[in-house]
């Protein structure tokens, strides 16, 4: 009797890398995200580039592997509104509020959403949650702000990190610092995310609940299954 294979979390973020095809509106600039579900979509993308006038990305990451595959990447203040943002998830609820900031690019990737009419999330079915907070919070700081923020999210009862690269703080695209913040349960994504983006210091919080997802194409066992938000 021959048995199903699971598939690997790397398989389904090939599968939903290439179902998101689908949103890509031909003749249009499309806006990119960033991270390992992402690169599966960029590399489905690079096999319509003509049908495609380019991308506008979220990342140098990005930028250098979409350019690599010979896709025009824009500056997004040449854009004035996409009709799309396909991104990755590091959490993301049943109302479509996220988690991002895994691999550091949430200020850009955040830009990126807000000019963009739909939001894609793309992802493995390990990201769906009931409550946002179990991975930790990416937060974009100034580095004179750090230990204050540190301060101000243990108040909220976070234990705030900075971030490492190679033993030194990470530095991001931006020239800034990240933070990364454990023991919080966000239930309130939307009120979380105001507050915490009005505290001196902080660049972007990494709750995406103003710029939330439309659609997420979710890679299960039985393949992709699209929710609505
Ligand atoms: C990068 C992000 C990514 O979308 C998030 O970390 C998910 O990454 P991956 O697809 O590698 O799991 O927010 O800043």
């Amino acid at each position: 009797m021959s048995q199903k294979r699971t598939m690997t979390q790397d398989e389904l973020k090939t599968l939903v890398g290439q179902a998101a095809l689908q949103y890509v509106v031909p003749g249009e600039i499309v806006g990119v995200g960033t991270g390992s579900t992402v690169n599966k979509f960029i590399d489905a993308l690079a096999t319509m580039k003509d049908r495609i006038k380019g991308a506008v990305s979220s990342s140098e990451a990005s930028t250098k592997r979409l350019t690599a595959l010979g896709i025009t990447v824009f500056d997004s203040n040449e854009v004035a509104e996409l009709s799309v943002y396909i991104d990755g998830a590091d959490e993301i609820d049943a109302r479509g509020y996220m988690i991002k900031g895994g691999g550091a690019a949430l200020t850009r990737e955040k830009i990126v959403a807000a000019q963009s009419r739909q939001f894609v999330c793309i992802a493995d079915e390990s990201k769906l949650v009931p409550t946002l907070g179990k991975f930790p919070l990416p937060v974009e700081v100034i580095p004179m702000a750090t230990q204050r923020l540190i301060r101000q999210f243990a108040t909220l009862g976070g234990r705030a990190t900075v971030r490492l690269a190679d033993g030194q703080p990470l530095v991001t695209d931006n020239g800034q610092h990240l933070l990364d913040v454990t023991g919080l349960q966000i239930s309130d994504p939307l009120a979380f995310e105001s507050q915490v983006n009005q505290w001196p210091g902080v660049v972007t919080v990494g709750v995406f609940a103003h710029q939330k997802a439309h659609v997420c194409l979710l890679g299960t066992a039985g393949g992709v299954k699209t929710l609505k938000f």
